[in-house]
């Protein structure tokens, strides 16, 4: 009798098969969060992260500009409800971003005459940066994007206000920084195509070089802001076969699938290059796609799910980036007012096919 109402009881407790019960068993199942999917304004976005993810990092309340409006004063409120959200439902809070030349505090680079600060200035700016910020989540985060978007395509290193100011040693510097701010907590180089051979040898040999000189780094994120066409899977299967050889953890960290064309010389996901709208670019405005699009969709997510599988010894986390195809960044990048088709959560927040077929992928084979 004990026993009968214990089976039906644990039958119940397994309740419908997630994300997160069944991907989320081979590594971290992630997604990004709005302040509004936080709060509970975006209440079906709240529900859909908390039932299916058990990781969460934040799209924006992290980063500097949000985060450090300016020198003197830092801005917590969405960044601390972010961090606490995560907490109170279990999930690892992954910390999004310390470095970046992207969306950085608008004072960061400059003195009150417009002219651009010295090595030490900004040096220490950006150690001020690191230490107040990591310091306030110690203990409450998994892991950091210390430094994102650091290498160009071609495998030459970008050269953002960090670097020309700093030189190449800023990135070893934001490591330093970080891990004498939290000593216990995972840090992590962050960037978009990965998959590139040129870009992908640059972050092998700073790796080496880092681990080299005693730093601590845990990991190296493939943004993964992929498309129908691109990245090829075997250079994106090279990458991942690369980066885990180095003895680092390999992490998709902003995954999503951009369904809609291309303009002309798009490429990457450098948030900076935005185009004209144009009706022809739109080709889904009602909302739906047609059905060669819903099966390219399906094969290619599918696709990049299977390499996960198969790859999952090597890879702690794949983190989409966002929660429903009503709350992507890319209905409005790189072209304002699309609709666009990149995540595994429709504009209605229901399941799409695709994921239950992911999820029964990792059911099914061990
Ligand atoms: C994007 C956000 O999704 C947008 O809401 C914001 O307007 C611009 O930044 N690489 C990154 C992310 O590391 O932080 C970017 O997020 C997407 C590209």
């Amino acid at each position: 009798m004990v026993s009968m109402c214990f089976l039906m009881l644990s039958v119940q407790g397994a309740g419908k098969k997630t994300l997160k019960n069944t991907v989320g068993k081979s590594f971290l199942i992630g997604a990004a969060v709005t302040v509004d999917q936080v709060s509970g304004k975006d209440k079906k976005g709240q529900q859909v992260a908390i039932e299916q993810f058990n990781s969460i990092v934040a799209e924006n309340c992290m980063k500097g500009e949000v985060i450090h409006p300016e020198e003197d004063r830092y801005f917590w409120d969405d960044a601390d409800a972010f961090v606490d959200f995560g907490n109170k439902h279990g999930m690892s809070v992954i910390g999004h971003c310390l470095v970046w030349h992207s969306q950085p505090p608008k004072w960061m680079f400059t003195d009150a005459s417009g002219k651009f600060v010295t090595r030490e200035i900004l040096i220490e700016r950006m150690k001020s940066h690191i230490f107040t910020v990591m310091k306030r989540y110690k203990g409450k985060i998994h892991g950091w994007d210390v430094v994102n978007e650091a290498v160009e395509d071609d495998g030459s290193f970008r050269k953002s206000h960090y670097y020309n100011i700093i030189g190449p040693d800023y990135i070893e510097l934001a490591f330093r920084f970080a891990h004498e701010a939290d000593p216990d907590v995972e840090l992590y180089i962050n960037d978009f195509s990965m998959a590139k051979p040129a870009k992908r040898a640059t972050y092998c040999k700073l790796v080496r070089d880092l681990k080299s000189k005693g730093l601590r780094i845990d990991g190296i994120g493939m943004q993964s802001h992929n498309g129908r066409d691109y990245p090829d899977l075997k250079e994106y299967e090279a990458s991942i076969d690369s980066f885990a050889a180095l003895g680092v953890k390999v992490m998709i960290t902003e995954l999503d699938l951009n369904m809609l064309p291309n303009p002309k010389n798009f490429g990457g996901a450098e948030i900076s290059q935005t185009f004209e709208y144009d009706k022809a670019m739109n080709p889904y405005a009602s909302g739906k796609m047609d059905a060669a699009g819903e099966k390219a969709f399906y094969d290619r997510y599918y696709a990049f799910f299977d390499i996960y599988h198969r790859h999952q010894h090597q890879i702690s986390r794949v983190t989409l980036w966002g929660v429903s195809d009503n709350n992507t960044w890319l209905n409005d990048w790189p072209i304002k007012g699309r609709t666009n088709f990149p995540l595994l959560f429709d504009r209605q927040y229901n399941i799409k096919p695709v994921t239950e077929a992911i999820i029964k992928m990792f059911s099914d084979k061990k």
